[in-house]
Order: C-alpha cells, then sequence, then structure tokens
C-alpha cells in the first residue's frame, strides 16, 4: 500500500509537476474510499499500481491540471457508505453521480466540503438520512434524490442554496419540515417533493420560488386548498402535478393566468370547478384520468379523474 501511494506520488510528479500534491490526496481519498467498498469490481482500474494517473480511472474525470473534477459511475454496483470518503481532498469536484448504486446509511455532512459542487445525483440509493450541512453547497445546481430511503424532515436548509435550479426528493419517506424556516428560492426551476409523507397544507415558500417551471408534489396527503395567488405569483409554471393528495376546495381560477402552462394534473384530490383556459373552458372529467383537450390547447395534458370522492355533480 505504502509502496503503491509513493509509485502514485512519483507518477504525478512527472505528469503534473504542478499539482501533484493535490493529485496524489485525490487518489488517496478514492483508494481509501474504495477500499471500504464490498466487492466494487467496477473499480477495477482504481489500483495503486495502474497509476500512471487517475484520470484514467473509471468515472474520474479531470480538467487541464489534472485535478478531479467530475466522478461519475452510475449503475456500478457500488455497495457501502460516503462516511469514509474524504470530501475535503476533492475539492476541485464539480459533478458527482453516483445514481443507481446500493449506497446506503448517511449523506454525510462532510460533502459541503465540495464547494466547487454544482451537480449532485444521489439518486437510486438506499441512503437513509441527509445532513443539514447540504445547505452550505454554494455552487449546486441541481440535486438529485430521488428513490432513496430518506427519512425525517426535509432539511429546511435547502432552501439556502443560493443557485440551485433542480431539486428532486421524490419517492422517498420525508415528512414535515418546519416550513417556516424555509425561504424563498429565487433561483429554483424544478421541484419534486412526490411520494413522500407530507401532509400539511401547501407550503407557503413554494408560492416565493417564483421562477418555477416545474412543480410535482404528487403522493403524498397534502390537503387543504390549493392557494388561489399560485397563478399569480408562479407565472413561469409549465408543469403542475399535484395528483393523489387530499387538496380540496375549489381548482383555483388563476390557473387560467399561466400561458405557458403544458401539464395540469390534479386527479385523486376532492377538488371543485373546472380549469378554464382563455375563453374556452375544460370540464375535468370525474371519470376518465386522462381528459381529452380541444384542439385549441392540444399541447396541455389535463389529468384530473376526481375519483369517486369528487364533490362534482
Ligand atoms: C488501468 O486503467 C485503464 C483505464 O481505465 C484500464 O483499461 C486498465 O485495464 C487498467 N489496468 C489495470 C491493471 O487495472
Ligand atoms: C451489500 O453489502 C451488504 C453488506 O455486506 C450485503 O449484505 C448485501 O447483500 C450487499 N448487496 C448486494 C446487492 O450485493
Ligand atoms: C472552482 O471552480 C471555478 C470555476 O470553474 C474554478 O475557477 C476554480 O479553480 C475551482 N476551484 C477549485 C478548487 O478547483
Ligand atoms: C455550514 O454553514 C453554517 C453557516 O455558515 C456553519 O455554521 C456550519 O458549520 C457549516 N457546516 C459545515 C458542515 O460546514
Ligand atoms: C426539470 O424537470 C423536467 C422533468 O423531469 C426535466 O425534463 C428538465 O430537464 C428539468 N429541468 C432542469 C433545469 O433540471
Ligand atoms: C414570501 O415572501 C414575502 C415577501 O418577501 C414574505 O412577506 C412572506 O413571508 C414569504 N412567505 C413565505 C411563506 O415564505
Ligand atoms: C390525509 O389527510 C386527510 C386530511 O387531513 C386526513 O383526513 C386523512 O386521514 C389523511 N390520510 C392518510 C392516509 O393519512
Amino acid at each position: 500500500m505504502t509502496t503503491g501511494i509513493l509509485l502514485l506520488l512519483l507518477s504525478f510528479f512527472l505528469h503534473f509537476p504542478n499539482s501533484h500534491q493535490a493529485a496524489a490526496t485525490e487518489a488517496d481519498a478514492l483508494l481509501q474510499w474504495k477500499s471500504t467498498l464490498i466487492n466494487p469490481a467496477a473499480l477495477s482500474s482504481w489500483s495503486p499500481a495502474n497509476s500512471s494517473s487517475i484520470c484514467r480511472w473509471r468515472g474520474v474525470s479531470c480538467n487541464s491540471a489534472g485535478e478531479l473534477t467530475a466522478l461519475s459511475l452510475p449503475d456500478s454496483g457500488l455497495n457501502g457508505t460516503l462516511d469514509d470518503l474524504n470530501f475535503a481532498a476533492l475539492p476541485s469536484l464539480a459533478q458527482l453521480n453516483l445514481n443507481s448504486n446500493l449506497l446506503s446509511g448517511s449523506i454525510p455532512a462532510g460533502i459541503s466540503a465540495l464547494s466547487n459542487l454544482t451537480s449532485l445525483d444521489l439518486s437510486g440509493n438506499s441512503f437513509v438520512s441527509i445532513s443539514p450541512a447540504i445547505g452550505n453547497l454554494s455552487e449546486l445546481l441541481d440535486l438529485s434524490l430521488y428513490n432513496n430511503n430518506l427519512a425525517g424532515s426535509i432539511p429546511y436548509q435547502l432552501s439556502h442554496l443560493p443557485k440551485v435550479r433542480h431539486v428532486d426528493l421524490g419517492s422517498n419517506y420525508f415528512n414535515n419540515p418546519d416550513y417556516a424556516r424555509f425561504q424563498a428560492m429565487p433561483s429554483l426551476l424544478n421541484l419534486s417533493l412526490g411520494l413522500n409523507y407530507l401532509d400539511q397544507g401547501f407550503p407557503g415558500f413554494i408560492l416565493n420560488c417564483t421562477n418555477l417551471i416545474y412543480l410535482d408534489l404528487s403522493q403524498n396527503n397534502f390537503s387543504g386548498p390549493i392557494p388561489d395567488s399560485i397563478g399569480t405569483k408562479l407565472v413561469n409554471l409549465q408543469h403542475l402535478i399535484l395528483t393523489m393528495n387530499s387538496f380540496q376546495g375549489k381548482i383555483p381560477v388563476s390557473l387560467a393566468n399561466l400561458a405557458g402552462l403544458r401539464e395540469l394534473r390534479l386527479g385523486s384530490n376532492f377538488l371543485t370547478g373546472e380549469y378554464r383556459r382563455s375563453s374556452a373552458a375544460y370540464q375535468i372529467s370525474r371519470s376518465s384520468s386522462s381528459t381529452t383537450i380541444p384542439s385549441a390547447a392540444r399541447s396541455l395534458h389535463l389529468s384530473a379523474g376526481l375519483e369517486s370522492s369528487s364533490t362534482l355533480p
């Protein structure tokens, strides 16, 4: 091991005279993490013996200085945790994609050391918890944690991510956070909280995320009304997916203001009324889950089947 790391150091001296120190530390961090994984067959190229450059290791991308900028190992059978990955040794990492592996445990606080991280995709694993320190990833643009076992309340610190534009927390076991501690997220374009255990009223902070294009709150148990102001505050909405909750009251008239709305799914709630757009009115069918739309609005996919709980006439 020691000889291997020496060799590695030597090789970085030869190849990257200006960054050998950082590169050696990166290699060390990756090898240390690999040593904690169970049967990491996909990482056979991660070896001190194959040390001409970590930049040729599977899943690794580097910049011209030989620093690790991306780690992309989706669907690679990685089984273990992130607990022993020394994130502080990877200061240039901008993209981390470990989608669809067998990773479990916590998304650790140490990840906040990735000060240059713009994209984090840990979807399709078995993580059970997430450190609030994730809110310190000041460069983060895209966060995908879809389909894990994340439980507990959604950390409000996520709303402090200053640049984030895509947040997908869908298909987890999150329960209600303290929404009052959430702040407006003006950079946010996509938000999915679908398929979790959220069951209060429509989260107020969402109305202050005024650039949202895509909002999915489906398959929770949100209750109360859909706020009337939704159509005047979230004016860029193109996709609004609220299916399978306990929303009640009238479908907001203000939805008619949303000129860009292309997908509206309100089915399996306790809503009454209808969705109107321009001069045409589209009665929401109680029987079908997907309503045929007149050609004037054929780009709008309206799915409303209000089911038997509907109070529609
Ligand atoms: C070294 O890495 C390269 C590139 O990933 C790979 O093709 C090769 O099989 C590796 N060699 C060993 C001995 O692991
Ligand atoms: C992952 O590792 C754990 C712990 O050793 C083991 O029980 C489990 O079977 C492994 N999962 C797979 C799919 O190999
Ligand atoms: C972080 O990213 C910026 C912009 O891409 C770059 O100039 C800087 O060198 C990076 N920092 C590190 C530590 O790699
Ligand atoms: C995250 O930022 C907060 C506020 O700046 C700070 O108190 C905290 O120590 C940071 N957490 C980590 C893990 O860096
Ligand atoms: C937003 O989500 C939609 C649907 O999942 C996707 O097509 C689009 O690329 C996402 N946009 C961003 C900025 O991530
Ligand atoms: C939304 O923003 C307004 C104006 O900045 C503020 O008064 C209000 O408290 C915010 N609401 C929520 C729920 O964050
Ligand atoms: C969903 O919320 C409604 C209204 O708060 C409540 O009556 C109902 O019991 C909840 N359903 C489930 C499955 O928790």
